[in-house]
């Protein structure tokens, strides 16, 4: 198989699963506890902290370990409506749904900004909305298209009117080199599984002096800001893959993945027609590749490219037996027909320069295929979700 569906997920690195297994194993002591063992596991919770602070250029007091990408944006957003003053919370209209569910639920009214066709944020109706706006939340990069959003001037802008921001940087983070400090934002969300760490656990960057409330109340872990018995082995396995990616970005990786997806992006257009890339090119995480093929209806295409050993996924959400445009797509003014004929490719720093040729020819053969499938008369090609 290859695995081409980074922005989903990751394999976990073999030096992460190396450094979690033991704490699978022995390492089960409670770390709130008073003894040796529990004391052990205290400090391995804390040097994951370290790890990840200086992966994402924080202090370690301002890292929050939590259940994951959703938790972490989830707990931002509700501090940030419970401890705002007056007006409306700022998001993009391209935000993960954990951002756009919970806004539904704030208390106050939350405005979205638009983007334009290349999904990147419009940034004088973004200038319009910090007019009586309380705070802003603006995702660093799209999981769709992998489209970066100006998170520097977005931060500068909403701090001139001393207005808190959050970012989601849950897709950016282990892809580009980010940090925290350095942009300006007050709260950042990231997730270990989408940088070759475990599922379930995450981080969430609160600088320090910002006014911050708990989601989760109970035994008052994470010094009071994430209640709940810390995941000892998937915060070791955060902090080993920090640090592993740290290192990584450093030796170029941004780079290497560039070339892989350009590579197979390269030769994808080369050889196949009616294929329209999407998204902002010059403000794309390196890894990602949003395509759409004319004539082509991405649930087939999944289908064949499952076949043939390649996993990626839909451009478009799966939802109720149909593909339908996504908010992503909708909101980039993507019609109907080319948003249901797109694809997403997300490669990793373990993917190779091999499987980039390979999954092209793959994604020829299956076009071709679908092409002549749908052009016999035989289509509508009906796939059921579930
Ligand atoms: C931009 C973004 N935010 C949040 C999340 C949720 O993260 P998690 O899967 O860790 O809950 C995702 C996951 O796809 C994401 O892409």
């Amino acid at each position: 198989m290859i695995f081409l569906d980074a922005n989903a997920s990751t394999p976990i690195r073999a030096e992460v699963l190396d450094a979690m297994l033991p704490w699978l194993r022995d390492g089960y002591a409670n770390p709130s506890g008073s003894h040796s063992e529990a004391k052990r596991a205290r400090a391995a919770i804390e040097n994951a902290r370290a790890q990840v602070a200086a992966f994402l250029g924080a202090l370690p007091e301002e890292i929050v370990f939590t259940g994951g990408g959703t938790e972490s944006v989830n707990t931002a957003l509700r501090s940030l409506d419970g401890n705002s003053g007056a007006g409306h919370g700022l998001i993009s209209a391209i935000e993960h749904s954990a951002a756009l569910r919970c806004a539904e639920t704030l208390q106050r009214e939350v405005i979205m900004v638009p983007v334009n066709a290349g999904g990147r944020i419009e940034m004088d109706r973004f200038a319009e909305g910090l007019e009586g706006a309380a705070f802003v939340s603006i995702m660093t990069a799209n999981n769709e298209t992998g489209v970066i959003q100006p998170i520097r001037e977005i931060a500068a802008m909403a701090k001139a009117l001393g207005l808190p921001v959050h970012t989601d940087a849950v897709q950016a983070v282990g892809k580009i080199p980010f940090d925290a400090r350095g942009l300006g934002v007050d709260l950042a969300s990231v997730s270990a599984h989408k940088f070759h760490g475990p599922k379930g656990v995450g981080a969430l960057f609160v600088r320090c002096g910002t006014a911050f409330s708990p989601m989760l109340l109970g035994g008052g872990q994470e010094s009071g800001r994430r209640s709940g018995t810390e995941n000892t082995a998937g915060i070791v396995g955060m902090g080993a893959a920090a640090a592993a990616m740290g290192r990584l970005l450093e030796s170029g990786s941004a780079t290497q993945l560039a070339a892989l997806r350009d590579a197979f992006e390269s030769k994808v257009l080369e050889e196949v027609s009616g294929v329209t890339v999407n998204g902002d090119l010059r403000h794309r995480l390196p890894n990602t590749s949003h395509l759409s093929f004319d004539g082509c209806e991405a649930a087939g295409l999944l289908i064949l490219l499952d076949e043939a050993g390649i996993a990626c996924s839909a451009g478009s959400s799966c939802m109720s037996g149909k593909h339908r445009p996504s908010h992503v797509q909708v909101a980039m003014g993507i019609d109907e027909t080319r948003a249901r004929s797109s694809l997403r490719f997300g490669f990793s720093t373990l993917n190779t320069m091999g499987e980039a040729y390979a999954a092209a020819v793959m994604v020829k053969r299956a076009v071709e295929k679908l092409r002549r499938v749908q052009g016999s008369g035989v289509g509508p090609v009906q796939v059921y979700c579930t």
